[in-house]
């Protein structure tokens, strides 16, 4: 979900509902906003997308303070009512939550006994409620406000108003909320690019943070109302980058920033003389005492970390990737000589940061890597690497996906030359195919016939994508990206376990995408032509030249390079691909339905 604040001179109800479409990625099923002018608390909320909600809002909400909110719903499915903001039963006090209040049920209870009357199904709805409790037993707006939060169980970031005041209380606990502040005017929100373009000023909050803003400043304190001090930064997003610019979509905007942001990923990360790798947060020797490593990501950034949980295998290096969310469940023991990865590009996530909080808990020694500056998950572990991809807004990740791969690639080589006290023979040819990466990119994008593809079997029953070694994680995220946006069946195997089952659903309406990179392909070609010989057409991803274009129906082309990175050129097809699917089954690409960028609940 994502939360907007606003206090300042003017109306609030215009950077509320630009701060809204900039939060939409991380949910889109229901939105809201409550602005105050002096005749109490005025609230649009309903089910949809914001477009729908500023369609609804007829005569133009008045008022100089306001708070907004856009919806993943957990608790209660996604209709008017569950909506936020959620108030009391005389809109005395408005509420915008993220997160989830472990115990809503026994506070509802507790409430309802007392008369207070409940109108929705969300776990939200106790927190107007409470701190309305608290007003009716005399408490002043502040120290209701505080008495309310520390009732809570479980994770928030909230922002709250009392109607008749220029003041927004909030307070983080578990899901992020940063501060935007500008002369005279003053922003909270989930995430940066929600102000981005009223201000470049920002306070990351901590766990336990209690802020009160109204239009002469931000006061900082914790729980108990002493002052803290927080640090303000200033970002380095530049606003345009967070807008669409030109593009129909913000996924083809992304796909197309690859280079740039590739480019962004290695820079001062080789160190040109020597020809090894960089990573000045590093001091040389520092992964020496590292046996193995265990990566932990979810979605894409899990198929990142596979990517490179196997570029680390091959290094020699003992490495696994795990899902986040089976991690309470099923992590190998750690120690001080394990190295905990959290790949993660939100650096939000909850199943993700879960892990990294059970393997800080157990000893192993942490690492993020994220694209968020001051994420949660870049705060809390012991190291933080960052990939530089700058904001990706579409859903589905795309550039965020290269970048971690190829700075995952870095670091593996990074960890293997410190075991062995020297680099690596691999590295000789994989720098120079690393710095050449962002131009053949470039040029991949330039003569993709990826359209052309997506238009002969768009009207496919299923869709296969097959890889081995690096290719593996390549085919997982090719079909994932294909399901999440077209909303078409895909799925990625490992090429050798098509024979083992899968190959029992392959005929002629189940295209087959086979990735080669250059790791045992002779293999690959055969577990295609085994598809092949059931009726299903090969699309074969490989350079110009290759012995798969012959044995195939189609060509996908991608450079000839070190296998090290082969997959993540031809990843870079795939999206293609399924972008243009799914532009051609007019989708809403950058928002699909039931999904959110940034999931901040188990
Ligand atoms: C959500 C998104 C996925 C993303 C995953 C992990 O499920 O829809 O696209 O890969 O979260 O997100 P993270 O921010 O941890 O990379």
């Amino acid at each position: 979900c994502g939360i907007i604040g606003r206090v300042g001179d003017g109306n609030a109800l215009e950077p509320l509902l630009r701060g809204l479409e900039n939060l939409e990625y991380r949910g889109y099923d229901s939105a809201g906003v409550a602005v105050q002018n002096g005749s109490g608390i005025n609230v649009e909320k309903r089910s949809g997308k914001v477009e729908e909600l500023k369609e609804s809002i007829g005569e133009p909400l008045q008022g100089d303070v306001g708070i907004g909110h856009t919806r993943w719903s957990t608790h209660g499915p996604p209709t008017d009512a569950n909506a936020h903001p959620h108030t009391d039963e005389s809109e005395d006090v408005a509420v915008v939550h993220n997160g989830i209040v472990e115990n809503y049920a026994e506070l509802r209870e507790r409430l309802a006994a007392n008369g207070y009357a409940f109108t929705s199904d969300t776990d939200t709805e106790v927190i107007p409620h409470l701190v309305q409790y608290y007003l009716d037993a005399g408490f002043d707006s502040e120290r209701a406000f505080r008495q309310a939060i520390d009732e809570l169980e479980g994770s928030y970031a909230v922002t709250a108003m009392v109607s008749g005041e220029h003041v927004l209380y909030a307070a983080r606990q578990g899901s992020p909320l940063v501060v935007g502040i500008e002369d005279g005017e003053y922003f909270l929100a989930s995430d940066v690019p929600a102000f981005l373009e009223y201000t470049d000023n920002v306070v990351y909050l901590e766990d336990g943070d209690v802020v009160i803003v109204d239009e002469d400043g931000v006061e900082f304190t914790d729980l108990d109302g002493e002052p803290i001090t927080r640090t303000t930064e200033t970002v380095d997003w530049d606003p345009e980058q967070a807008g669409k610019g030109e593009y129909d979509h913000f996924m083809l905007k992304e796909i197309t920033e690859q280079p740039t942001a590739l480019a962004q990923a290695i820079e001062g990360r080789i160190d040109a003389t020597s020809g090894r790798i960089g990573l000045s947060a590093f001091e040389p020797g520092s992964f020496e005492a590292i046996d193995s490593v265990q990566f932990v990501a979810c979605g894409t950034s899990y198929h990142a970390a596979l990517y490179g949980s196997l570029a680390l295998n091959q290094a020699g290096v003992q490495a696994t990737a795990l899902l986040a969310n089976e991690y309470s469940v099923a992590a190998p023991p750690v120690d001080e000589t394990t190295l905990v990865i959290a790949v993660t590009q939100s650096g939000e996530t909850a199943d993700t940061l879960n892990a990294l909080r059970q393997a800080t808990a157990e000893g192993a020694r942490t690492l993020t890597v994220t694209n968020v500056v001051g994420s949660t998950a870049a705060r809390e572990a012991d190291d933080a690497l960052f990939i530089r991809a700058g904001p990706e807004i579409g859903v589905a990740a795309t550039k965020t996906f290269s970048s971690q791969a190829v700075i995952l690639t870095l670091l593996g080589q990074r960890i293997a030359t410190d075991l062995r006290g020297e680099p690596s023979a691999d590295l000789e040819s994989l720098l120079p195919a690393l710095e050449s990466m962002p131009s053949r990119i470039h040029e991949l994008l330039e003569h993709s016939n990826a359209e052309a593809i997506a238009e002969q079997y768009r009207d496919s029953q299923s869709y296969f994508f097959i890889g081995r070694g690096l290719g593996y994680p390549v085919a997982l995220e090719g079909a994932l990206k294909f399901k999440e946006i077209t909303y078409e069946h895909a799925e990625g195997f490992a090429a050798g376990e098509l024979k083992h089952g899968p190959l029992a659903l392959v005929t002629p309406e189940t295209p087959v995408f086979a990735i080669f990179t250059g790791q045992e392909d002779e293999k690959t070609l055969k577990n295609a032509e085994e598809a092949r010989t059931r009726g299903a057409p090969v699309i074969a991803v490989c350079p110009d030249g290759h012995p798969a274009v012959e044995a195939a129906d189609e060509h996908l082309a991608i450079p000839e390079t070190d296998s090290d990175l082969a997959g993540l050129f031809a990843n870079v097809q795939l999206q293609l691909l399924s972008y243009h699917a799914a532009d051609l089954l007019d989708r809403p690409i950058d928002k699909p339905r039931n999904l959110a960028k940034s999931v901040t609940v188990e």
